[in-house]
């Protein structure tokens, strides 16, 4: 399959932070799906990709064309959703209004056709029966679900989502992967976040992002398999393991090195990332010891 996204040698720094520091990547039509620690350099890089932000060095092409131009740019913007991980809303219009104003901005000029799309949009995520109230009088999740109807407005070819299903409620998440299925089926998105069951239900791609580097870049059964023969449920727990916490069932499940005889079990998504996770966190306390 052809690359509708590709990156090579991005880099971005904010004074002395190092946010990104030379990411190699490219993404194809389907869910690409972004993990990451906070301040991993996530939502500098979709900013990147969604042309908010430039980058200080490195090469970009989206689509076809190169956002560093003035036409690039355009013609990205215009084939692009965007959900920024906070939107700055206008609180005082309804959620209506202010996906018909981001309509309007994106050159939807003919008025039923475009009441139409909002319409759509907003079905997509739910909020029908609240479209015609207050930004500020809506819930924390419902807000989340007016940009991501905003993001779908035109059915873009590039959906770039940064926490898309953070604050959502389970069968509000079901219907965000459902309608990435169907409505987004064809476009390339690339998503962020913190939860790994979204990443195992959603996404074919998955790369990690730790301290502005790619460390891994694969599908969800190969991050997962990271954690092959490292992952054990026991009674207690083992002070041996790299980590370990307590299941919703009372067990201690545990990473690492496991003992002779462990129960050894499947490893999720989350392990997979855990592992890498740890491992970077390891070599750090390494650096500083030495
Ligand atoms: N506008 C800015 N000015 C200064 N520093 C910034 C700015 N934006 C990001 N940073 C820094 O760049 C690094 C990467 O931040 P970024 O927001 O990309 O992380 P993230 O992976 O999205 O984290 P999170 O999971 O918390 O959203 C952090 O150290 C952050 O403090
Ligand atoms: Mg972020």
């Amino acid at each position: 399959m052809t690359h509708t996204v590709s990156v090579t040698g991005l880099r971005k720094r904010f004074g002395a932070t190092v946010a990104l520091d030379g990411v190699d990547a490219t993404f194809t039509p389907g869910v690409n799906g972004l993990l990451g620690p906070n301040g991993a350099g996530k939502t500098t890089m979709l900013r990147i990709l969604a042309t908010v932000l430039p980058a200080d060095d490195g090469h970009l092409e989206a689509l076809g064309v190169d956002p560093a131009t003035a036409e690039g740019r355009l013609s990205v913007r215009r084939r692009l959703g965007y959900l920024p991980q906070e939107p700055g809303f206008h609180q005082h219009f309804s959620a209506f209004d202010f996906v018909d104003y981001v309509a309007i901005l994106k050159e939807w000029v003919d008025r039923k056709a475009r009441h139409d799309e909002v319409r759509r949009v907003l079905g997509l995520v739910g909020l029908e029966a609240v479209m015609h109230k207050r930004i500020r009088q809506l819930s924390g999740g419902m807000r989340r679900r007016v940009g991501i109807a905003q993001a779908l407005l035109g059915s873009p070819d590039l959906l770039v989502l940064d926490e898309p299903t953070a604050g959502l409620d389970p069968e509000q998440r079901l219907r965000f992967r459902e309608l990435l299925g169907t409505d987004a089926a064809g476009s390339t998105v690339l998503l962020s976040t913190h939860q790994t069951d979204d990443v195992a239900a959603l996404c074919g791609h998955v790369i990690v992002l730790l301290h502005g580097q790619i460390r891994f870049t694969g599908t969800p059964v190969g991050l997962a398999a990271l954690a092959t023969d490292r992952v054990w449920l026991a009674t207690d727990r083992d002070p041996r393991a790299e980590l370990a916490w307590v299941t919703g069932e009372g067990r201690i499940r545990h990473i690492g090195e496991p003992p002779a005889g462990a129960h050894l079990v499947e490893p999720t998504v989350e392990d997979g990332y855990l592992v890498l996770a740890g491992r970077d966190a390891h070599a750090g306390e390494e650096a500083v010891a030495s």
